[in-house]
């Protein structure tokens, strides 16, 4: 079968590899109709994020068909149109009872979070970008699809309506509060949506990319480009000098400084600091020509977030971070802030947004701008990894 296969950084490639057998009791086959590239995809080309096995299929974003069934998967039956949630959990251990599906402590004898596509500490797990996939604790996991619910809305809902949902969660918004959105790429743009569901009065969206400005102001953001304005002074400007209560990262660690504008020349004189940071998080970075560059500013979203929120706020950061990032505490503790991080316990929001999919109450796929055939999607990682206009979001479809 084709897959989507991580070779080295800045080396990803289509290859022909074995198709997936069922190893455990617990396990499925699903056949992928739809999988979908992730802003994590592209940390582990840029080699920002590290401890990839050359070889893993990669993406954990996955709809499709069930195709065989281990023996102790009672809840679905081969035919069944279901989503995978990117994380795998147990669902009997005290974290996944508890909601923390991304921390189950059996899913994955490394330790970390396990989910599809990733890095040693992950599991790690082949991926979903792939005609076929082993699906480990399929009696916990995958979810089934109503028949109303189309394949463009249910992948977004696989990873990035879910950690957009987890975000605006972490935040904890309460009706009537002012949140203010770093990054708005399709992560953030579903913090955006998820703030509006959860009862924002106002939302601020923070980007330099025209494109996907012009889709949070569609969704009803203030926006701030901050290569034509200080965003920190900004944000402070639109909130009678307070800054918003709540701050959502939804950047990560590939983020940029403004290179224009009224910020730039602060940021022109911490360059030497980030550079070195940078190449603390990414060592073997491998840039080929404009693609697989790792962010110039590793931890400038979370210093602009820190700076701008108002006093005793919360900083939710679902950005993917690495070991060697850095953190303002000081900043930090100095505004009594509360700070929650983490990667998104998928199957605890999972049934209740695919519910307001199925009712109509909100339509993810007005965020996917793009759907290309498995066989295109190197191409695809390519205009996506350099944010190029109009493509936000990218469905791969594997059976084209
Ligand atoms: N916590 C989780 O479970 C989870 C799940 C999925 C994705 N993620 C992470 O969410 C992040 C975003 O993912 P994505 O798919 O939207 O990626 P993306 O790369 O498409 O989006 C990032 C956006 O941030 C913008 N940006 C860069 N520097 C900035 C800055 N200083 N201030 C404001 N905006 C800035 C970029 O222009 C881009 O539009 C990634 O780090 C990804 O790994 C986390
Ligand atoms: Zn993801
Ligand atoms: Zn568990």
């Amino acid at each position: 079968m084709k897959a989507v296969v991580w070779k080295g950084v800045g080396d990803i490639g289509l290859e022909d590899v074995q198709r997936p057998k069922i190893k455990e009791p617990t396990d499925a086959i699903v056949r992928l109709t739809a999988s979908a590239i992730c802003g994590t995809d592209l940390h582990f080309v840029r080699g920002t994020i590290t401890g990839m096995k050359p070889g893993t299929i990669l993406g954990h974003e996955g709809v499709g068909i069930v195709e065989e069934l281990g023996k102790q998967v009672r809840n679905l039956a081969v035919g069944d149109r279901v989503v995978i949630p990117s994380t795998i959990a147990c669902g009997y251990c005290s974290y996944c009872r508890d909601g923390y599906y991304a921390q189950c402590d059996n899913a994955n004898a490394e330790g970390g979070t396990a989910f599809f596509g990733g890095p040693k500490e992950s599991g790690p797990f082949d991926g979903l970008q792939a005609e076929y996939a082993r699906i480990p604790f399929a009696n916990v996991g995958p979810l089934k699809i109503p028949d109303e619910v189309t394949d463009e809305q249910a992948i977004l809902l696989s990873d990035i309506f879910t950690t957009g949902y987890f975000g605006a969660s972490l935040a904890e918004i309460c009706d009537g509060d002012p949140v203010a959105v770093f990054g708005c790429g399709p992560v953030g743009q579903f913090a955006i949506a998820s703030a509006i569901l959860r009862g924002a009065g106002r939302v601020f969206a923070i980007d330099a990319i025209e494109s996907r400005l012009d889709m949070a102001r569609r969704q009803g953001a203030e926006v701030i480009n901050f290569n034509t304005e200080d965003p920190v002074k900004t944000l402070k400007d639109l909130t009678g000098g307070i800054g918003p209560d709540r701050v959502i990262d939804a950047v990560g660690v590939d983020a940029e400084t403004s290179t224009r504008g009224p910020a730039a020349k602060k940021a022109k004189k911490e360059k030497e600091e980030f550079q070195e940071e940078r190449s603390k998080v990414a060592p073997e970075a491998n840039p080929d020509g404009k693609n697989w560059v790792p962010g110039h500013a590793p931890s400038q979203a979370l210093m602009w977030a820190v700076e701008s929120v108002a006093k005793a706020g919360t900083l939710s950061i679902i950005g993917v971070y690495a070991e060697d990032s850095q953190f303002p505490i000081g900043q930090a503790m100095e505004k009594n802030l509360t700070v929650k991080a983490g990667n998104c316990n998928h199957r605890r929001y999972l049934p209740k947004l695919m519910d307001l999919v199925r009712s109509g109450q909100f339509d993810p796929s007005t965020i996917l701008t793009n759907k290309v055939a498995l066989t295109d999607a190197i191409e695809a990682y390519e205009s996506f990894d350099t944010r190029q206009d109009g493509w936000i979001k990218v469905e791969l479809m594997p059976a084209a």
